[in-house]
């Protein structure tokens, strides 16, 4: 692998999985762009990856925002002159019934989940297809597939990144920019508490996820020689969709 000097931008990296992926593309002697909404969170990100005389910069953005995305490819643009690799990893949710869920609510699920990885992968594009070549990762989850109750509108905003995924890599391949995601399962970002022996034994792998199972699925698919990966998701759930259950 060989990520030095890379541009690589990812989305959310403020906290829980895409922090991580910031930190493991840095590690690797890429320059990250942090592009994340909360201020706070960014410059810790920032402050992790400087701290170890790694490169980062952090640009305030709202992926639900289509000029604020504009705002970043354009300042990524004048200051780095390309974009190598693009992590979509933003992700919000909401957990309420439908017959509760406003317009707004839905809006915002989608716009910041789904349009926002359109938008930025368009952007992202305009750079990468000069050089001709690229390469995108889209964080979706297990959830494309499967569902608890009173999830709809994140469920589809991560089932509509499945097919943005493939069309994306359809569309962007005469410019040999490669287009994957991730289907994520339970990944411990801390902010689900005290993890119990039960949840861990739900897996077939009998554990939970890390942060870093995800960051390191991203190296891997943004590898240049793994280039003949394309158009697919890769279910990262220690086999969690897998495990038949029968309660007794
Ligand atoms: N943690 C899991 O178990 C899990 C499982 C499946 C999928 N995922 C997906 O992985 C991704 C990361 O999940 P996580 O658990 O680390 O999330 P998280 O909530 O811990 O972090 C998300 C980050 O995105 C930032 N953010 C929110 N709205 C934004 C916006 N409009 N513009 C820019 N940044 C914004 C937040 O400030 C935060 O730093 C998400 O897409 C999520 O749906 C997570």
């Amino acid at each position: 692998m060989n990520f030095k000097d890379k541009i690589v931008i990812v989305t959310g990296a403020g906290q829980g999985i895409g922090r991580c992926i910031a930190l493991a593309y840095a590690a690797e002697g890429a320059k990250v762009i942090i592009a994340e909404l909360d201020s706070l969170s960014a410059a810790e990100t920032l402050m992790l990856i400087k701290k170890s005389d790694w490169y980062a910069e952090a640009i305030l953005t709202d992926v639900g925002d289509p000029d604020d995305i504009t705002e970043l490819f354009h300042t990524i643009n004048e200051k780095y002159g390309r974009v190598d690799i693009l992590i979509n990893n933003t992700g919000i949710s909401v957990t309420k019934s439908l017959y509760d869920l406003s317009i707004e609510e839905w809006d915002r699920i989608l716009n910041v989940n789904l349009r926002g990885i359109f938008l930025c992968s368009r952007e992202a594009a305009k750079l990468m297809r000069k050089r001709k070549k690229g390469s995108i990762v889209n964080i979706a989850s297990t959830r494309a597939f499967m569902s608890e109750p009173d999830t709809e509108a994140y469920s589809a905003s991560k089932g509509g990144i499945v097919a943005l995924t493939h069309s994306l890599a359809a569309s962007l391949s005469e410019d040999g920019i490669q287009v994957n995601c991730i289907s994520p399962g339970w990944i411990d970002t801390g902010k689900f508490g005290e993890l119990r022996e039960i949840d861990h034994k739900q897996h077939l792998s009998g554990r939970v996820g890390t942060v870093d199972d995800i960051a390191r699925a991203c190296l891997y698919l943004t590898d240049e020689s793994n280039n003949f990966i394309n158009g697919t998701n890769l279910i990262i759930d220690g086999g969690m969709t897998k495990k038949m259950i029968y309660e007794e």
